[in-house]
């Protein structure tokens, strides 16, 4: 190894480790029984029947790679399937796979803003928004998360600018589980034309009626320009893509993103269960209301046991500790009882803001919730 690298390297984790942050991988088993509140297979869809039985019958028909760019043989049947059957679902004419949700957005907000467009972003879009807004020549400048006001105040200030105006949010946001309202940034969009790109990784499965996301719940379906979704999400496969009104966007991606042209696509038998995974997901529109209860229920027993989460129905509860030591301890003690958490810590979420981010799921009942809030208050006391 080359000395010089060898201590920088050395010398960037070991201060990361001062700060307690340093990240480290933890393997998990095949028979870890554990209630898994950390992962974001809000459906239990990665274990269903019928989506293993899809891939299954795809590994066998089609081999295990795709083995190939989308360009050279990669894009099979199933990929063109998955495209319209998104397509529809979500009310776009156009649908574009992508590998995954991250290259999804760095193509997408890499690639469309160029220099002297200005990109409006929520300040808590997901790294992969942020990764590609920067790596763009355009401007980027945050509101306040949320903050709708902002915004439109940022939307008067750039109205008489010459390039694109874009705007960037998420639906169901990653590490909050909260959500804009969605149908006054589309009544700001009428106003102000701007471009509205807006990742629904964590609504979709979990919201709207046929479980399309959070466009379809706030009654604004199709109303974004671009949609970022995934696929590795409650839809218990992997990948993501890319939808659109205009055929250009997904002509550009195709032509320009070198995450899409210059990658081994997607494996026909993840394509085969996400499709699975989409027909089970329509399925589901009375276990989502449920689902929607099961929320709530668990947000007003932490709220009761005096942990100040926020009200919503989403399927992500930020248990915000702070201080990120306090949170591992917190972790630890619910691990040993038996669910599996994951302790975030700045700089994935602001300073001072440590949490367990808890991922609900089908299947949770009462004798779950009643454990988690017995471990946290034997921990709080
Ligand atoms: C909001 C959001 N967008 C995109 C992604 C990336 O998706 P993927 O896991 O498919 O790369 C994530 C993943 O955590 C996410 O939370």
């Amino acid at each position: 190894m080359n000395p010089k690298l060898r201590q920088r390297m050395e010398k960037i984790l070991a201060q990361r480790d001062a700060d307690g942050l340093l990240r480290t991988l933890k393997v998990r088993s095949a028979t870890d029984t554990r209630v898994n509140l950390a992962d974001n297979d809000y459906l239990n869809l990665s274990h269903d029947s019928e989506v293993i039985a899809a891939a299954t019958s795809a590994l066998n028909k089609w081999g295990a790679s795709s083995s190939a760019s989308p360009l050279v043989t990669g894009y099979t049947e199933l990929h063109q399937d998955l495209e319209k059957t998104l397509a529809q679902w979500h009310g776009y004419p156009h649908a574009l796979i992508l590998n995954t949700g991250f290259s999804a957005n760095t193509a997408v907000l890499g690639g469309l803003p160029k220099k002297g467009d200005v990109v409006l972003a929520d300040k808590l879009i997901h790294a992969s928004m942020l990764e590609g807004i920067l790596s763009s020549a355009a401007t980027l400048r945050r509101f306040p998360h949320n903050d709708l006001d902002v915004l439109e105040s940022l939307l008067e200030e750039t109205k008489e600018s010459e390039g694109v105006v874009f705007v960037v949010t998420e639906s169901v946001y990653s590490m909050d589980g909260d959500c804009p309202d969605l149908s006054r940034i589309s009544k700001l969009k009428e106003r102000y034309h701007f471009c509205w790109v807006l990742d629904e990784a964590h609504a979709t499965g979990w919201h709207g009626l046929t479980g399309s996301g959070m466009q379809e719940e706030q009654g604004v379906r199709a109303s974004a320009d671009i949609v970022v979704g995934t696929l590795g999400k409650a839809l218990g496969a992997q990948g993501a893509y890319v939808l659109c009104h205009d055929v250009l966007i997904k002509n550009i991606i195709i032509n320009f993103a070198a995450e899409f042209i210059y990658s081994t696509y997607l494996s026909p038998a993840s394509a085969a269960a996400a499709l699975a995974a989409i027909t089970c997901t329509k399925n589901l529109t009375s276990e989502r209301t449920r689902l929607h209860q099961l929320s709530q229920d668990w947000r007003k027993a932490l709220q009761v046991a005096g942990f100040a989460v926020p009200d919503f129905h989403s399927p992500i509860i930020p248990l915000i500790i702070g201080d990120v030591l306090k949170t591992q301890h917190f972790a630890e003690a619910l691990r040993s009882a038996g669910f599996i958490v994951s302790v975030i810590r700045p700089p994935t979420v602001p300073v001072n803001t440590a949490r367990i981010r808890i991922s609900l799921r089908r299947g949770l009942d009462s004798g779950h919730l009643e454990k988690f809030i017995s471990v946290l208050k034997g921990v709080a006391q």
